[in-house]
């Protein structure tokens, strides 16, 4: 399904439907399908709930719930990372991502 993702015009999502991390924070490979229901993240301390979270933040524009710099979130050991995820909206489900590719232009974080 084709839908505009102009942000005066995108339908507004209201759930995450599905979420795949790529060495992201602690995330080497996250694959999350869920719910429109409300979900309680739990799990012991530092096991990765807020970077979860954080995760979701970085579907919208901004710089994530944390205001990391770019270099704080690829998964230590590596540079690039990615976010994929379907979101749901009034206009039905949409495929949105976000990351960083570091291959060529970044090299010295
Ligand atoms: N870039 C990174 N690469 C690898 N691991 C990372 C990176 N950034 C953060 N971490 C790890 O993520 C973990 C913290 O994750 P997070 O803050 O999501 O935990 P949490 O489950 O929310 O913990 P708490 O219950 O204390 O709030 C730490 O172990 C930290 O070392
Ligand atoms: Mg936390």
């Amino acid at each position: 399904m084709a839908v505009c993702l102009d942000r005066k015009t995108a339908p507004v999502p209201t759930a995450v439907m599905r979420i795949t991390l790529t060495n992201f924070r602690n995330y080497e490979k996250l694959h999350l399908k869920v719910t429109e229901q409300p979900i309680v993240l739990t799990g012991t301390n530092g096991i990765g709930k807020t970077n979860l979270i954080e995760a979701v933040s970085f579907l919208t524009p901004g710089r994530g719930l944390r205001r990391a710099r770019l270099s704080e979130i690829a998964r230590h050991g590596t540079s690039s990372w990615s976010i994929a995820a379907t979101v749901m909206t009034p206009a039905g489900p949409v495929e949105v991502g976000t990351g960083l590719e570091c291959a060529t232009y970044c090299p010295h974080w």
